[in-house]
């Protein structure tokens, strides 16, 4: 199909704005820019500028997402789509989602530079609050465009400054309860592809340019408030201690020796959030809330790892005199990706010239949700020694070249170029 590669005939565009997004919530230590804050709010902005500016139709929809379109010259009114998240994690790197989106953003300029009109409406999709780390609670903007939002869950988690997730909503001019009306019918899109970083060695190690995603492992996390007995830590003797954080730690131990033992081989398990009450050098923990999550492949092994480890909270906790209450947040299924739209993607690498690795992602990604409403795939891109969540995520240029490339020929390919 395509004649010339993104190299030959660009001036390698996507580099510059994958600079100018880094600059949202760039701080000492990387990129913090978490969903429903200013930042994020800064990155959308621009997006929906730089989609403008293309001659797209770009509309904000209940949950805050954006989504960007270029009409197509027949009939057809489901679009062929794609995109990724403008949130990040704290502390992250450049790529993590705002390289999906910045793709998309590049086959539409390669398109108009090319003055091609495809059959199919394109449509950019710039989700929003992907990432758990601000309410725990991941892929909301997804979920609500699938349907799958859970609101009571969202009615009651809050950030780490206490502000909760409807307030945190309205200062971005969204309605909490609105959010669901975000949802949209299965006609609507032909297709969704996602192209993402892959955060981990497998492509690198394999010395392959293209990972087509065969399966993504879910998610499933809960928060647990753990209660003991804040304390002077100079008088209280250790047999009369009910200490939090001992509990918790004792907690986090068990999180890994269970999945370090699970058969499942690409089961895991994380405790990333603690928070410590009162945080004090000299007293006693009395309180702490923290939230575990177990990501697999093989839903009955995540079963099969929460139960066990239900069993040694309880036998935790009875030991310590600690009460445990726990919140279940999110439990997905790991999901199968599109056999038709990964057969377009291995094509396109085919046609391209370039090497690929059919692989499952450990990490959660909109596509997930977004496989339950159209036939969806997921197109990755090395990550240099795998590094993600971090700073130091890197992707060499000409990787994210050859992505571009891959997503542009599979995004026209599905949306049938006019002669
Ligand atoms: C997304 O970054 C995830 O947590 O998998
Ligand atoms: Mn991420
Ligand atoms: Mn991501």
């Amino acid at each position: 199909m395509a004649k010339t590669s993104y190299r030959d005939d660009h001036a390698f565009s996507i580099h510059f704005f994958l600079e100018v997004f880094s600059r949202f919530g760039y701080g000492a230590n990387g990129i913090t820019r978490l969903a429903y804050t200013e930042p994020e709010k800064m990155a959308k902005t621009q997006f929906v500028k730089l989609c403008e500016n293309e001659g797209m139709n770009v509309r904000l929809d209940a949950a805050g997402n954006v989504i960007a379109r270029r009409s197509g010259v027949g009939e057809e009114k489901c679009a062929v789509a794609c995109g990724s998240h403008l949130d990040s994690v704290i502390n992250a790197g450049s790529y993590d989602g705002v390289l999906g989106v910045l793709a998309g953003l590049e086959v539409v300029r390669m398109l108009n530079r090319r003055n091609i009109q495809t059959r199919y409406p394109i449509e950019l999709i710039a989700f929003t609050c992907e990432e758990s780390s601000r309410f725990g609670v991941s892929t909301v903007g997804s979920k609500a465009m699938v349907g799958l939002l859970d609101m009571d869950v969202l009615a009651h988690v809050k950030d780490k400054a206490g502000m909760s997730f409807e307030e945190a909503v309205r200062l971005q001019g969204l309605d909490f309860a609105r959010l669901p009306q975000a949802r949209r019918s299965p006609d609507e899109l032909k297709v969704f592809i996602e192209l993402h970083i892959e955060q981990g060695p497998v492509l690198e190690q394999n010395k392959k340019q293209i990972g087509v995603v065969s399966s993504i492992a879910a998610p499933t996390r809960f928060r647990l408030n753990i209660a003991g007995e804040a304390g002077h830590s100079g008088t209280t003797t250790m047999e009369l201690r009910k200490d939090a954080l001992v509990g918790a730690a004792e907690i986090i131990l068990a999180v890994e020796k269970l999945t370090t033992q699970e058969h499942h081989s690409f089961s895991v398990g994380t405790v990333g959030s603690l928070h410590v009450l009162p945080n004090s050098t000299n007293t006693i923990p009395g309180k702490v809330e923290m939230i575990y999550e177990f990501r697999s492949n093989d839903r009955e092994s995540k079963y099969h790892l929460n139960r066990s480890l239900i069993e040694q909270i309880k036998d935790i906790s009875e030991r310590r005199g600690l009460t445990v209450e726990s919140q279940l947040l999110s439990d997905e299924s790991p999901v199968e990706l599109n056999p038709f739209v990964r057969n377009v993607i291995k094509e396109s690498c085919e046609v391209r010239g370039k090497s690929f690795l059919e692989m499952a992602s450990g990490a959660g990604h909109d596509a997930m949700n977004m496989a339950q409403l159209c036939p969806t795939g997921m197109i990755f891109v090395p990550s240099v020694r795998g590094v993600s969540h971090h700073p130091g995520e890197f992707t060499e240029p000409f990787d994210v070249e050859a992505g571009v490339d891959i997503l542009y020929e599979t995004m026209l390919r599905l949306a049938e170029p006019i002669c």
